[in-house]
């Protein structure tokens, strides 16, 4: 793939300014919220007050996230983007100048698109006479795109108009939500340097999702009639029309250049790998003692979940998951399901000791969390309490009797304990065995009978049966503080863990596994995900690294699933110490994913933007 090469890739240019435009600025949706808002802090050091975000102003979510700059402040400003906002007020517009409350504090503008609902229609009947763009009735998101997309058009212009040449402004837009501005800043040859990049191609991943033989057929795909067939005919026109109308055309990854080729018709002009802030404590150890306290969390879960029914060696334990959107197939949930059955199966075979807890984390509709396993959590708080109380019973009394005795000897503990506790003990005791199997999923799906991951573990067996060395807890839901199974915020469940497991079908980039080199944990992707290909590409020795690949491309599902297999069992055969040195080359490898490294990829396309005019 070529990159920006024929200016010097480091040198930002010092007379233009950078307005990065987003759906998920200050506005949390899915992973572009993790690329802008990780890559603050590059940016704004690379850019300083130069740069500013633009993206739709929700009050709700703005409320925690953002905060404005009051008249005052405003009048006071002297960069150019207060003074455009001041000009938009001035005509009539409610626009918001103020900071993202996140690292690096970056200037942002916030535009409500509802102000022009009034005027959806001419909108509507511009984008379809000027760039034979259709838009149907009843859609509101769409409609929200592009009364924000006439509006952030506007800003812009008005942008221009107050830099005073030579002094220059680059757009960059993200994803077609944003792009719809792209078509008629071109139409009105609004003096503005533009970027788009797509994260994923709309209509990829709808045919993904539904072509078991997508990789073969997308070389034939008609992508109107396909954008018709799946109703998105309007949101893929704009994905095209700012694809076209870029002066440089950018993507995540080498997997959707192939996507933007086929089904866009422009070959991108460059490739914007995706990084994260990297915070690395000051000694090594700290990250590894997390791990050990959120595994001790998790511990408690597996016991209050598991014990119940039989019990197993924590110590002898090792925590699996994985993570994401319920796309069965595009996640590789179903590669993941058949190598771990197989995983089981072999080591039901091989004689070795040792258990795999594996979590499946995703969202489903659910009616509650099961009562049965919240009761079991229960009734462990209860056995903890019960234990608590007796220690500081027995303690005391056997510091007095140390104390006071002449005798050495170790007086009788039990005799120490109070029948009120003995009771309390043996009843909390009755109430927790059961001959129950343990639950493989800790929610009430609404719909049970069609889940595809339920029915894989039904049809498989694998049920959590005693004998089985791979359980199963599926756990429909986001981890987070508040849930009472869990109580931990998702990246501590993943320093808790010891390997995250993520071999896609289709994932443009996919964040998932970098969250786990981030925190020190090692994780399994493939080369059909950008941030695999990525890694094959430019990290030697990934898998001494921690980083795994599963080879998708051109390979059976059965073939990948023996590969996979063969990761999962030599990850299992490693000890405590293999382990243990693993994660610190993790944890240290995390660095080539720092934004402060990948920015430069940004700052080639922005110079070739400036050249491209
Ligand atoms: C960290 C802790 C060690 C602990 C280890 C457990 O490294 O610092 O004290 O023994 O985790 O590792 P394991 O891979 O068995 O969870
Ligand atoms: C899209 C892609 C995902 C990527 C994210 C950020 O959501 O589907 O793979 O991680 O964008 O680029």
């Amino acid at each position: 793939m070529q990159y920006p090469t024929r200016t010097n890739s480091n040198a930002i240019a010092l007379d233009a300014l950078l307005v990065e435009s987003a759906w998920e600025v200050c506005n949390q949706v899915g992973g572009i919220y993790t690329v802008i808002r990780s890559k603050v802090p590059a940016a704004v050091q690379g850019w300083g007050d130069r740069y500013c975000l633009l993206g739709p102003y929700f009050p709700q979510q703005a409320q925690s996230e953002f905060e404005p700059f009051d008249d005052m402040q405003l009048t006071l400003l002297s960069d150019p983007f207060a003074g455009a906002v001041r000009q938009m007020r001035q005509r009539g517009y409610d626009v918001q100048y103020g900071v993202w409350l996140v690292t690096g504090r970056p200037r942002t503008v916030l535009i409500n698109p509802f102000q022009v609902y009034g005027h959806l229609g001419n909108i509507k009947s511009d984008l379809w006479h000027h760039h034979g763009i259709p838009t149907p009735d009843n859609d509101d998101l769409l409609h929200q795109v592009e009364a924000f997309g006439h509006l952030a058009k506007i800003f812009i212009e008005i942008l221009t108009a107050e830099v005073v040449p030579p002094r220059r402004v680059i757009a960059h837009f993200h994803e077609w939500m944003t792009g719809v501005a792209i078509p008629d800043l071109r139409r009105d040859q609004v003096p503005v340097h533009i970027v788009f990049t797509t994260h994923a191609t709309l209509l990829g991943r709808y045919l993904a999702m539904n072509d078991p033989n997508f990789y073969e057929h997308l070389m034939q795909v008609d992508w109107l009639a396909e954008a018709r067939h799946f109703n998105i005919e309007t949101a893929v026109s704009i994905e095209r029309a700012a694809a076209h109308g870029s002066h440089v055309f950018t993507t995540v990854s080498e997997l959707t250049v192939r996507e933007c080729i086929y089904l866009l018709d422009r070959f991108p002009d460059a490739v914007l790998p995706n990084g994260l802030n990297i915070e690395r404590f000051v000694a090594l150890h700290e990250f590894q003692n997390l791990h050990k306290q959120y595994k001790d969390k998790i511990n408690e879960f597996v016991m209050a979940h598991f014990f119940q029914s039989y019990s197993f060696d924590l110590d002898n334990t090792l925590y699996l998951f994985t993570s994401g959107r319920y796309e069965y197939h595009n996640k590789g949930f179903d590669l993941t399901l058949e190598a771990l059955a197989r995983l089981n199966y072999r080591l039901q075979q091989s004689g070795l000791e040792g258990n795999v807890v594996m979590f499946f984390i995703t969202k489903r509709p659910f009616t509650s969390i099961n009562p049965l396993v919240l009761q079991n959590r229960a009734i462990l708080d209860e056995v903890r309490e019960t234990c608590e109380a007796i220690q500081e019973q027995v303690g005391e009394r056997l510091f007095y009797a140390a104390a006071a005795g002449s005798d050495h000897r170790l007086p009788d503990l039990s005799a120490m304990v109070d029948d009120y506790w003995r009771l309390r003990y043996r009843r909390t005791l009755q109430s927790w065995k059961t001959n129950a199997l343990p639950s493989i999923i800790t929610h009430n799906l609404i719909d049970d009978q069609n889940d595809d991951i339920l029915n894989f573990m039904r049809r498989a067996n694998l049920l959590n049966y005693q004998h089985d060395r791979v359980k199963m807890v599926y756990h429909p839901d986001f981890v987070s503080p508040t849930s009472p199974l869990f109580g931990m915020e998702y990246g501590q469940f993943v320093r808790g863990c010891h390997l995250g497991v993520f071999p896609s079908y289709y994932e443009p980039w996919g964040y998932t596994p970098l969250e786990c080199i981030a925190r020190g944990v090692p994780a399994i992707t493939s080369d059909l995900s950008g941030f695999g290909d990525y890694v094959m590409q430019h990290v030697s020795d990934h898998e001494d690294k921690g980083i795994y690949v599963v080879h998708r491309q051109e390979r059976s599902f059965h073939e990948a699933a023996e590969e996979l297999t063969d990761m999962l069992w030599n990850f299992v055969l490693q000890n405590r110490r293999e382990r243990i040195a693993q994660r610190n080359r993790v944890e240290n490898s995390s660095e080539l994913f720092d934004w402060k490294n990948l920015r430069v990829y940004y700052d080639r396309a922005y110079a070739l933007a400036l050249e491209r005019f």
